[in-house]
C-alpha cells in the first residue's frame, strides 16, 4: 500500500468523512452575514474553532479542508488550527485553487485558476501540517453546457494540480462539480457528469497520477434545482452509482460527495441509499460543507459564546452522515 493510499484510507474509512470548512473569505462573509454575524477574522476563527473542538471530530470526521486564512490561525487556547484538528485524529487539508474565473472564449463558463506557483505553496502547506488538498472545478449544465472546452480545460488543470500535490506527498481531492442550478433533468445530469468525470480521469492518467492516492469529490446525480420533475432519493442513488461505475477507474479507493445545495437531510438520505445500494468496491462517503454546518451556524449565530449548543447540532449531523456512509441511517434517528 502506498503512503498516499494510507492517507486516503485514514481520511475516509469506516464511515468517516470530510468536513469541508474551506469557504473562501468571500463565501464565508456571505454565510455569516446571512445570519447577522460580522465577517471578521476573529468570528470566522471562532465558528471554525467551535466545530473543530467538537466531540464528533474524534469518531466521525477523518479530515477537515481548510482555507488559507484558517490553516495559519491560532485558537483561543493557543494551539494552531492544524494541531487542533490532528489532536482529534483527523487530518488537516487545504483548498489550493484560487477560484473559478470566466473561461476565455466561453464567458458563461468557468475555469479554475491557481497552478502558477502551486509547487511552492504546497511545500508551505505541508510544513503547516496539511496532508491532503482540494481543487474544485465547476460546470454549468444545460443542453449546451458544459462545453467541450470547459470539460477539457478544467480536466487538464485538475490533472496538473493532482500531479503536483502527489509530488508534495499529499493526497489530492479531485472535485469536478456539475452544479445543481437549472431546470435540467436528472438524466441530463447523469450524461454530463459522466462526460466530465471520464475526461478528468483521461487527463489524470496522462499526468501519471497515482489513482490509488486520490479522493474523487463529485456531485450526486440530481434533477436541476428548478426542474419541474424531480426523481426519488432511491433513483438519485441508483443513477449516481450508474454514473460512477461507468466513469471511475477501479483503482480509485474512495468517493466523497459534496452536498452542493441539498438540505442536510436530503444529503444524508441520498448518501445512505448510495451505500445501501453500493455494489462497487469504492468507499462512498461525505465531504460536506453546507450539509454539515448549516444548522450549527444558525444556532451559533444566536449566541456565539454558547459553543456547546452549536457543537451539539454539529455532533448530531456528523453522526448522521457517518451512519449514512455505512448505510445505517434512518429518518427516525434524526429526532432522537
Ligand atoms: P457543499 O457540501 O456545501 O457543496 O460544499 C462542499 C465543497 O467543498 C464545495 O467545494
Amino acid at each position: 500500500m502506498s503512503e498516499l493510499n494510507k492517507i486516503v484510507l485514514k481520511i475516509i474509512s469506516g464511515g468517516k468523512g470530510i468536513l469541508a470548512a474551506d469557504e473562501s473569505n468571500g463565501t464565508m462573509t456571505k454565510r455569516l452575514e446571512a445570519v447577522d454575524v460580522p465577517s471578521t477574522p476573529e468570528n470566522r476563527l471562532s465558528f471554525r474553532e467551535t466545530l473543530f473542538s467538537s466531540e464528533s471530530m474524534n469518531e466521525y470526521i477523518g479530515g477537515v479542508i481548510l482555507y488559507d486564512e484558517t490553516i495559519k490561525q491560532t485558537t483561543s487556547f493557543g494551539k494552531s488550527i492544524p494541531d487542533l484538528i490532528s489532536s482529534s485524529g483527523a487530518l488537516p487539508g487545504i483548498k489550493v485553487d484560487m477560484g473559478a474565473k470566466d473561461l476565455a472564449s466561453s464567458s458563461e463558463e468557468k475555469i479554475t485558476e491557481g497552478l502558477d506557483g502551486l509547487r511552492e505553496r504546497l511545500k508551505n502547506y505541508y510544513k503547516l501540517g496539511a496532508r491532503f488538498t482540494k481543487w474544485r472545478a465547476i460546470y454549468n449544465i444545460s443542453n449546451k453546457y458544459p462545453s467541450k472546452l470547459a470539460i477539457n480545460s478544467n480536466a487538464h488543470a485538475l490533472a496538473r494540480y493532482s500531479a503536483l500535490v502527489q509530488e508534495s506527498k499529499m493526497v489530492p481531492i479531485v472535485e469536478p462539480e456539475v452544479l445543481m442550478d437549472g431546470d435540467h433533468s436528472a438524466d441530463l445530469c447523469l450524461k454530463k457528469t459522466s462526460e466530465v468525470i471520464k475526461k478528468c480521469f483521461e487527463e489524470l492518467i496522462l499526468s501519471k497520477v497515482d489513482l490509488s492516492g486520490i479522493i474523487l469529490k463529485p456531485n450526486m446525480i440530481l434533477a436541476g434545482a428548478q426542474a419541474k420533475v424531480k426523481i426519488s432519493n432511491e433513483e438519485v442513488s441508483l443513477k449516481t452509482l450508474e454514473c460512477l461505475k461507468n466513469s471511475v477507474p477501479s483503482e480509485v479507493p474512495g468517493i466523497a460527495f459534496l452536498s452542493g445545495g441539498q438540505s442536510e437531510i436530503e444529503a444524508t438520505e441520498n448518501l445512505n441509499l448510495i451505500n445501501k445500494n453500493n455494489d462497487t468496491n469504492f468507499i462512498m462517503t461525505f465531504s460536506y460543507g453546507r450539509a454539515l454546518q448549516q444548522s450549527a451556524l444558525a444556532v451559533w449565530s444566536k449566541n456565539i459564546k454558547n459553543t456547546m449548543a452549536a457543537q451539539n447540532i454539529f455532533n448530531h449531523r456528523a453522526k448522521m452522515c457517518y451512519l449514512a456512509a455505512k448505510g445505517k441511517w434512518t429518518n427516525r434517528l434524526e429526532n432522537k
